[in-house]
């Protein structure tokens, strides 16, 4: 595959006449991990929805391993290899913890085999779901539900995974939209669970700053080196 494994174009997404992202543009190459940051309102989940396909986007384009994407909906794109946790975890809280995650992996094969390795693999990531295979999802705690949901989002095997408010709702107080601001007030909450479920890769490697509704990626916006430690 030539170029990113995720570009965005000049994207634009309105609710009506509330316009909610103008003109951001990112890319993402294949095993790249991005944070997009921004105060509370800039647009981000706009954003990921319209490149989940879970609204269709007003202007500009996405493409997804160098095919154009744009408008295509949620079911398609999950087919095409990229999963979406949404913010807010959205478990399905009156089903189990093992049916959320059957249900993250309907896109792949469903052959008894493939269903249990898929199963495994997300109890191997996050012990803690395995413990609790047979509880009601709406009964984990807060922590535990956003590790399924990251699992659910892992079922379906995708080259790329979306996910909306991994820091748990924390944006930078800063009223200067940095990646080194966004980068120090994260730093704290960044969830234990993630450090086992990033594969060896604790800390993004890139920070796109989206401010007032726009972004662009660019190199320079990198956080500061790797934290050793949290705190
Ligand atoms: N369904 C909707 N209808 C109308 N306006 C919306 C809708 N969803 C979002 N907006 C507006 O779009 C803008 C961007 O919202 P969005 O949720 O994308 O921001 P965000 O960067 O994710 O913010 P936060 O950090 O608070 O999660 C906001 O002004 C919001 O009020
Ligand atoms: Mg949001």
């Amino acid at each position: 595959m030539a170029g990113p494994l995720l570009g965005v174009t000049d994207l634009e997404v309105a609710y009506g006449r509330v316009e909610a992202v103008r003109g951001v543009s990112l890319e993402v190459a294949k095993g790249e991990f991005v944070a997009v940051i921004g105060s509370n309102g800039a647009g981000k989940s706009s954003t990921m929805k319209a490149i989940a396909g879970v609204i269709k986007p007003r202007g500009g384009s996405i493409r997804l391993a160098g095919a154009d994407v744009t408008g295509e909906p949620a079911h398609a794109m999950v087919r095409r290899g990229l999963a979406m946790v949404p913010e807010g975890r959205q478990v399905f809280a009156d089903q189990t913890v093992e049916d959320n995650l059957l249900l993250g992996g309907y896109a792949r094969s469903q052959e008894s085999a493939a269903k249990t390795a898929r199963l495994e693999r997300a109890y191997q990531l996050f012990p803690r779901l395995g413990e609790r295979r047979t509880q009601q999802a709406g009964s984990l705690s807060g922590g535990e539900q956003q590790m399924l949901a990251i699992a659910r989002g892992l079922q379906s095997e995708p080259e790329l995974l979306v996910i909306d408010e991994l820091s748990l709702g924390l944006a930078p107080r800063s009223s200067t939209c940095s990646s080194r601001s966004w980068s120090t007030s994260t730093r704290r909450a960044w969830p234990s669970s993630w450090s086992s479920s990033s594969q060896g890769k604790p800390w993004p490697s890139r920070a796109v700053p989206m401010c007032s509704r726009t972004a662009t990626s660019s190199p320079a916006a990198r956080p500061p080196s790797s934290p050793g430690t949290r705190g």
